[in-house]
């Protein structure tokens, strides 16, 4: 499906994100001709420049940046209908040039009123921003047009201010018009969760706690915080990844079958998880704050956390943390949810990984299954996506001996088709009006309260030290090893 004429304007520009993910998610949608004849592109931003200007740095970052062949003519198709406003957010001149550009875009480029506004740009940004677009009506859908915003991460830092980010981008834009981005449930294998739970037969039976004995998400990264300290220091790997796509993983691999495949009835599913979510009594023990300390990685020793530029070398901001997390439902009463997330971790890594129970009698004798753990299904988000199967099997050989052997489907082996990028993705459900793979508030708010209790535990203590390049600090294995468990090393 191609969207309805329409044109996108983002705010923040020339941050990070436009350039590695939004300029190139917009190129490669027009290369796929997945968008509109008649589209637009805006920038907004307080720089000096002119159209001209903007369209050679958006050329250069979705070249640089792109999934897709690069096609000179079809970025140069796209270049006609580049624009760029100057001005800063609390400009009034500039957000009234904006509304003039999209009014004249109408006229020369047949847009039809219709327009996306992406909010590329920190929160504290949000409240001028989204105030001026009232201001000068351009947040209003109509019968004729239709007008939508799209909200990046962090939403809030807690509870009470993501409940008056909420209500702020409520009072501007309608409920169906915005679009809060989790790029996680971009992600082909993410959505793939939901096809090996619900179009088998196969794992749905002993999808729940007569079965599983735990499950553990992993969203691991080797890189350090690359140059973003300004931002990381106040935000830290709970607000960062745990609060968002963490939880996501969590809800869509603990949810009920939704009744259709609609936004309402995912998000409901979802919800009810995110509503269910407990956290255990000893925090000490169960709730593990990391931050690295120099180490080696590939071959190379990268700094500290505390010695990166822009870090106070003093600071107490996480960059691990593991968690875990119970879900007070009938299926799923008494199994634990290991999640974990850090920085300069090994290598990088995303999974969610369903461990089952041990055979109730093994009719071997204990020597021959010296070598088997418990059987696992695991979910490889990124990279090598697919999905594994881990059970076990006897070793050739006049002995009997069981060994953990297994099972796997590579998306790159099976399909020949590349996966968009989750931006892209996203990008185009927006265009689209579809809502399905963006959080609703009301998630957004239980996922906050499943967080605040464990920041308010943190306040006064120190994240435990790690060298870069390992799992994370001990206290994250003796998290497990409370309970008799241990890690998957992915
Ligand atoms: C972002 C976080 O939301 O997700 C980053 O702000 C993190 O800190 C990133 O690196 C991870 O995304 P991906 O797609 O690279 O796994």
């Amino acid at each position: 499906r191609v969207p309805e004429p329409c044109a996108l304007v983002v705010f923040g520009i020339t941050g990070d994100l436009a350039r590695k993910k939004l300029l190139p998610a917009v190129y490669d949608l027009a290369n796929r001709g997945l968008l509109p004849t008649n589209f637009a592109l805006l920038g907004f931003a307080r720089r000096d420049w002119g159209d001209t200007e903007f369209a050679e740095l958006a050329r250069d970052a979705a070249r640089a940046h792109a999934r897709t062949q690069w096609r000179e003519e079809v970025w140069e198709r796209l270049a006609e209908s580049v624009r760029f406003v100057p001005g800063s957010f609390d400009d009034d001149n500039a957000f009234d040039e904006l509304r003039q550009v999209l009014d004249e875009l109408e006229g020369t480029h047949g847009i039809g009123g219709n327009a996306a506004f992406y909010l590329s740009i920190p929160p504290e940004m949000f409240p001028p921003v989204l105030k001026q677009m009232q201001r000068t009506g351009m947040a209003e859908s109509t019968p004729d047009r239709w007008r939508r915003v799209v909200v990046e991460k962090p939403f809030g830092y807690d509870l009470p201010s993501a409940r008056a980010l909420n209500e702020l981008v409520d009072s501007v834009f309608g409920p169906d018009d915005v679009f809060r981005i989790d790029h996680y449930l971009g992600k082909e294998t993410v959505q793939n969760l939901m096809a090996l739970r619900f179009a088998n037969t196969l794992f749905e039976p002993i999808w729940n706690g007569h079965h599983v004995d735990s499950v553990q998400i992993t969203v691991a990264e080797d890189v350090g915080i690359s140059g973003r300290a300004a931002f990381y220091e106040k935000t830290g790997a709970a607000r960062d990844v745990l609060q968002n796509h963490l939880l996501q993983l969590l809800a869509l691999t603990a949810m009920e079958e939704p009744v259709e495949l609609s936004a309402e009835e995912i998000r409901t599913e979802k919800l009810k998880v995110l509503r269910a979510i407990s956290l255990p009594e000893n925090l000490a023990t169960f709730a593990v704050r990391g931050q690295y300390e120099q180490g080696w990685l590939a071959g190379e020793r990268v700094p500290g956390y505390r010695q990166e530029e822009g870090v106070a070398p003093d600071s107490r901001t996480e960059t691990f943390v593991a968690v875990r997390f119970g879900v007070e439902t009938r299926r799923w009463a008494g199994v634990p949810f290991y999640l974990r997330t850090g920085k300069r971790l090994p290598r990088r890594v995303s999974e969610i990984a369903l461990v089952f129970k041990r055979a109730p009698h093994l009719p071997f004798a204990p020597t021959d299954t010296e070598e088997l753990g418990n059987n696992q299904l695991v979910v490889r988000v990124q990279p090598d996506e697919g999905v594994t199967l881990k059970f076990g099997s006897k070793v050739p050989g006049s002995v009997m001996e069981v060994r953990d052997v297994s099972m796997d489907f590579l998306y790159g082996e099976k399909f020949t088709e590349a996966s968009p990028e989750a931006y892209e993705r996203l990008l185009l459900d927006v265009l689209l009006g579809d809502a399905t793979l963006f959080p609703r508030n009301a998630e957004v708010e239980a996922s906050w309260a499943a967080i605040d209790p464990l920041e308010e535990f943190w306040a006064d203590t120190r994240p435990y030290p790690y060298r870069a390049g390992e799992w994370g600090p001990r206290a994250a294995d003796r998290m497990l090893a409370a309970e008799g468990r241990k890690w998957r090393r992915p």
